[in-house]
């Protein structure tokens, strides 16, 4: 691997996961650049603040796909033509196939909003709520083809506390997101 790693975020949203790690590399001084930021989606509010950042973005517009292996496809190149060491997928809100995750094997990362096992899938702070658990968490790893079940890197916890609603928890674990996430990533490019 060269030394200064190439990262590559894919975002759907807000992008703050995104924000918190183009911070820690600058301040911490990582020996990696945040070559790119792609998203799905053209209105995906984390692309002005990539921009502002003097970071290359790209769309690339799942609507405009006529199948997920198309939609893939294109998002692979788009992808590769940053040469990336590490994939990081921040509030990337799409089902990848596995031709497209196998290419990315060992070196594309997710971040999930809850302690896997527990919950894959959508709707985490409200299955928290619904099943009356006293801990929810974050959890980021590796990406493999069965979804939200790759190998653990690390997790962050937080205590549900009375009078929960899926907004607070969302809100107060996505704070704790924001440390995990680019922890895991200094580590892994250390
Ligand atoms: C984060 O809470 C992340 O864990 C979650 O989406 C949010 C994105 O926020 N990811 C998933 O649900 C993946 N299935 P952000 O765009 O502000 O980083």
């Amino acid at each position: 691997m060269r030394a200064m790693k190439n990262i590559v975020i894919l975002i759907s949203g807000g992008g703050s996961n995104m924000a918190a790690i183009v911070r820690a590399c600058a301040n911490e001084a990582w020996p990696a650049r945040i070559a790119a930021v792609i998203s799905n989606k053209a209105d995906a509010g984390g692309l002005k603040f990539a921009a502002e950042q003097g970071i290359p973005t790209v769309v690339v517009p799942n609507k405009e796909f006529a199948s997920r292996e198309l939609f893939d496809a294109a998002l692979r190149e788009a992808i590769d033509r940053f040469a990336p060491d590490l994939v990081v997928l921040a509030g990337f809100m799409r089902i990848l196939t596995t031709p497209f995750v196998e290419h990315y094997a060992g070196r594309m990362l997710n971040i999930h909003p809850s302690l896997l096992p527990r919950y894959p899938g959508l709707h985490t702070h409200r299955q928290v709520l619904a099943a009356g658990d006293a801990k929810h968490g974050a959890t980021v790893h590796i990406v493999t083809a069965e979804l939200d079940h790759g190998p653990v890197l690390g997790q962050a916890e937080i205590d549900v506390l009375p009078g929960d609603t899926e907004e607070a928890l969302a809100a107060r674990l996505l704070a704790e997101e924001h440390k995990l996430y680019p922890r895991v990533i200094r580590s892994l490019i250390a």
